[in-house]
């Protein structure tokens, strides 16, 4: 068996794991990234990319953030609708923030080229990735390499960045650990279309026949989502199907704006809520979808994850300039603050903005008085923007 040594094994090569290897290497201190798949795979994932201003600041401390200003799109509000009738909530106008468009698949592209540079160790294709005994001074990590060479890593910390089906949350014994999880009734229909979009800025929209969103990648590639029934499967979904169904849902005054064309890309993506506590267990700690899943309703997802790499890395890199290890041991605390935040908000707004089966026609009364509330309360605004900017870290 082949030994390294590191001061950080982090294990996923996504958005979390990329960046909290990049802040820690800008500061010194060694890792090393292990990556389930190779790294084509990784960046041929669609992933949505509304980026809250706290979150482009720290990509921009990670080195990452010149395509951002270059090609993002800065959104100072967004539209959302009921029953077909259209409204906008101005971020910059209430809270004075905006956030940016700028694809998540570009993101971690960018960290991966940053990771180049930096010539930093990073593994592809790994197998049976086993976290020894976290509780152990100096942890070790074991897995195959990509031609199944059985490696040993011995670090200070492992940090688990890979994803809600990796293997470091299951690593915290389940009598030491807790688990919250909402399974919602629905599913996001998403396609790509090589169109112009329908709209400057996104559209939130609410009818009796469900949810609907319109999103954006650039000038020429429009993402389209409607709610449909989680057990059905994208090729159930004709192209001619989809436009017609979201036309419907769209507000009055966008409709003849629609500009449709054949899908790039149709998927199905189940929605749930789901946080894990604590996000410590010995020298493991958890970070972004290993810890919490959001809906994807309130765009939190990658957001959540920078947050938490800020505040991990901010506790790693405190420890290792010999300033102790309180704000690394609070990071469990710190981070889960701000998570249930973002989780109550994308509960929130995945409640208000969806059809759920079997809805009384009283809960339908109350979800169109409050998106009428939301469409002319300043306050009710002001509450919406603060959690969609994101609270501040
Ligand atoms: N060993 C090594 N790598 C693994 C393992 C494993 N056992 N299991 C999973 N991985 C890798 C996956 O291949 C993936 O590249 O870990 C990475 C986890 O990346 P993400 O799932 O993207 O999670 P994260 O980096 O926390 O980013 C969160 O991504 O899923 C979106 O909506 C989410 O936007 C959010 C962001
Ligand atoms: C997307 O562009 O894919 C997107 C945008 C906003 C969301 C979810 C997805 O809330």
């Amino acid at each position: 068996m082949v030994n390294f040594k590191t001061q950080v094994t982090i294990i996923g090569g996504g958005p979390s794991g990329l960046l909290l290897s990049q802040l820690l290497m800008n500061e010194g201190i060694d890792t090393i990234v292990l990556e389930k798949h190779s790294k084509s795979h990784v960046l041929s994932r669609i992933r949505a990319g509304v980026l809250e201003s706290g979150t482009v600041e720290i990509l921009k401390q990670a080195g990452v953030g010149e395509r951002i200003d270059i090609d993002g799109f800065v959104h100072e509000g967004t539209y959302l609708s009921s029953e077909n009738k259209g409204f906008r909530v101005s971020f910059s106008e209430t809270v004075g923030k905006s956030v940016t468009i700028f694809g998540q698949t570009e993101v971690t592209k960018d960290l991966y080229q940053k990771q180049e540079e930096r010539e930093a160790n990073i593994f592809f294709q790994v197998k049976n990735v086993n976290i020894i005994d976290p509780k152990c001074s100096k942890t070790e990590v074991i897995f195959e390499d990509e031609i199944g060479k059985e490696i040993k890593i011995v670090s200070d910390f492992v940090v688990g960045c890979d994803g809600f089906h990796g293997v470091s949350r299951q690593r915290i014994p389940l009598n030491q650990r807790k688990e919250y999880e909402r399974i919602y009734p629905f599913g996001w229909l998403g396609i790509l279309s090589e169109t112009p979009p329908v709209s400057d800025e996104l559209i939130y929209a609410n009818t009796c026949d469900g949810f609907a969103l319109c999103s954006m990648r650039n000038n020429n590639l429009s993402r389209y989502y409607l709610q449909c029934d989680v057990n059905t499967k994208a090729e159930d979904y004709s192209d001619d199907y989809f436009w017609k169904e979201l036309i419907k849902r769209l507000p009055e005054n966008s409709k003849d704006n629609l500009r449709t064309g054949p899908s790039i890309e149709k998927s199905i993506a189940p929605l749930r809520s789901f946080v894990v506590e604590p996000l410590q267990y010995g020298n493991l700690f958890l970070v972004g979808d290993a810890a919490h899943i959001v809906p994807p309703t309130g765009a939190k997802g990658l957001n959540l994850a920078v947050s938490d790499v800020h505040y991990l890395s901010e506790g790693l890199i405190a420890f290792y300039r010999g300033e102790g290890d309180k704000k690394l041991f609070n990071y469990s605390k710190t981070a889960l603050n701000r998570i249930w935040k973002a989780v109550r908000f994308s509960w929130w707004m995945t409640t208000l903005m969806h059809e759920f089966p079997g809805t009384k026609e009283f809960d339908r009364k109350i979800k169109i008085s409050e998106l009428e509330y939301l469409s002319h309360s300043s306050f009710a605004q002001a509450h919406f923007a603060e959690n969609y900017v994101g609270i501040p870290l």
